[in-house]
């Protein structure tokens, strides 16, 4: 069965462009990674004060997931779309262009999911843009969603045990990309948007 390591390389492959990094580049604002958290992801676009670039970079991020996910469910199967966009995951996370130093997929794991698991989408969506609302943290919203997604999907649903396998298996991945993000969150310094930036920091 030759769809698993295709939809595997075609993922790794489509998730590794750095969208964040060319677009602020593209922009003239320098190298991204030299900026805020050092991420590449739509969060420390944000920080850039650009909003637009920031959505950009969100929607090419999520694209760069969801169009694998969905070309290769269609040709193969579910299953098959999920290992393409779980590689693009692997791939945004971990880009041979950028010495495999790249984002921590938030971005891609939510542009997969509408096309792998809709209950998974239902649980992840609503439960990332309400705990940004409320907190203003970034982190904190992708790390709910990522702890929610699988029992959530399982609940509304989801009977794939391979989807519900592989979304397990990303969360726990979500966790390792933001432990920087977490060591901050348990010390109470992890930065909101929208708070006043003092002086010293
Ligand atoms: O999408 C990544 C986000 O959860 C954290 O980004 O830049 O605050 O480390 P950042």
């Amino acid at each position: 069965e030759l769809a698993f390591p295709l939809a595997a390389i075609c993922g790794y492959l489509a998730g590794s462009i750095p969208f964040g990094l060319l677009i602020t580049r593209a922009a003239g604002l320098g190298d991204i990674r030299s900026i805020g958290s050092g991420n590449i992801g739509a969060t420390n676009v944000l920080r850039t004060g650009r909003k637009d670039l920031a959505l950009a970079t969100l929607l090419l991020d999520s694209l760069k997931a969801g169009l694998v996910a969905l070309a290769f469910g269609m040709l193969a199967g579910r299953e098959v779309g999920f290992v393409a966009g779980a590689f693009a995951f692997v791939g945004h996370c971990y880009p041979i262009w950028l010495g495999f130093k790249g984002g921590k997929g938030v971005a891609t794991y939510a542009g997969l999911l509408p096309f792998v698991s809709l209950p998974g989408f239902y649980v992840a969506a609503p439960v990332w843009l309400g705990l940004f609302a409320l907190t203003r943290i970034s982190s904190l919203a992708a790390l709910s969603a990522a702890t929610l997604v699988t029992p959530g999907a399982w609940l509304l649903g989801e009977r794939n045990m391979f989807v519900i396998g592989g979304l397990a298996l990303l969360s726990v991945f979500v966790f390792w990309t933001h432990r920087a993000n977490l060591g901050r969150l348990l010390k109470g310094e992890e930065p909101k948007f929208g708070a006043k930036k003092k002086p010293d920091s």
